[in-house]
């Protein structure tokens, strides 16, 4: 862009609300997937944050440790390249913001947008400046097991059964793509619409083993749909949602009841974006909370006293 263009797109520091409104002129684009990148935005804003360990208390959603390749290139954030690629413009109008700041945010206001409900969302972040606090690739979820899987995947970041499921909800929007994780198609009819559809299919719709070369997922079709249509998938992660006793309850509540399922998703969405965060008095988060118990410096108070927390 022409700098000086740029100059009088640029808004000032701290205006969120004009990287939110950027954000949203950016969803809509025709030949991508189904018209949205806003679903491919909400899983980037997921694998910012769900490599959050309260073992070690490392990973999570401060940093943006995705920019490196030792993040970025795990298997698990195939595809995940194009939603960073589609965010860059907005960087470049914000320069100001963190990325993982951005990253978050844009989440929150794709689900927003694509008529989801309001996600509390705080600013703050920082960026690592290098990889020394990178979390180990191997910490996100795999789709082809089950709810063993989940549950040490889940608890290990710090959630329960209740919001396992109500996170797995967000799977009402766009599609697996068999370049990117190897499995293929989308979980609900209309999936740029944020809604409780992908409980009440997976409670309803005949769920079969998928005839194909790909890797093992369920298929079916919705009432209304014919043969020339992209069957729906279900991944052996979102069936054990079914088929385990104690996650089953919550599928039924959030089928049944699309609002709750959006006050608990809005929740957990919130709690999820905010894993690995610790903020100092002014707000701004700490690389490490580690380096905030040790060695971190911060910047030169207004006394001119660098003061070792
Ligand atoms: C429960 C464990 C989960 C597993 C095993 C899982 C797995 C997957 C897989 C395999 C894909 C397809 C990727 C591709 O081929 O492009 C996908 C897409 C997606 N996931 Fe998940 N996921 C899980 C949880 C979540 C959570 C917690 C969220 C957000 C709260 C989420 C949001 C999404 C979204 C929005 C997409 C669509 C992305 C697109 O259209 O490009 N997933 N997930």
């Amino acid at each position: 862009m022409d700098p000086r263009r740029l100059l009088l797109t640029m808004s000032k520091p701290n205006d969120f609300d004009a990287v939110r409104q950027d954000v949203r002129s950016i969803l809509k684009k025709k030949d991508y997937d189904h018209g949205s990148i806003g679903p491919v935005l909400v899983r980037l804003a997921w694998h910012a944050s769900g490599t959050y360990s309260k073992e070690d208390d490392t990973g999570g959603s401060n940093g943006a440790g995705m920019r490196y390749e030792e993040e970025g290139g795990d298997p698990a954030n195939a595809g995940l390249q194009e939603a960073r690629k589609f965010l860059e413009p907005v960087k470049e109008r914000h320069p100001w913001i963190t990325y993982a700041d951005l990253w978050t945010l844009a989440g929150v206001e794709a689900v927003r947008a694509m008529g989801g409900p309001d996600i509390p969302w705080k600013s703050g972040r920082t960026d690592f400046a290098n990889t020394k606090y990178l979390p180990p690739r191997g910490r996100l979820p795999d789709g082809a097991l089950a709810q063993d899987h989940l549950r040490d995947i889940f608890y290990r970041m710090g959630f329960n059964d209740q919001e396992i499921v109500a996170l797995s909800g967000a799977h009402n929007l766009g599609r697996c793509h068999k370049t990117r994780s190897g499995f293929d198609g989308p979980w609900v009819v209309n999936p740029t619409r944020f809604a409780n559809t992908y409980y009440r299919f997976l409670l309803n719709l005949d769920w079969k083993p998928r005839n194909w070369d790909g890797p093992f997922q369920y298929s079916a079709y919705a009432p209304g749909m014919d043969d020339d249509d992209e069957p729906l998938m279900m991944l052996p992660t979102d069936y054990a949602l079914v088929q385990d006793e104690k996650f089953r309850p919550w599928v039924e509540k959030y089928a049944a009841d699309q609002k709750l399922f959006f006050e608990d998703f809005s929740k957990v969405f919130a709690k999820l974006i905010e894993l690995g965060v610790y903020r100092d008095e002014d707000g701004i988060a700490r690389c490490d909370k580690r380096d905030a118990k040790g060695s971190y410096i911060s910047a030169p108070k207004k006394s001119g006293v660098q003061s070792s927390l």
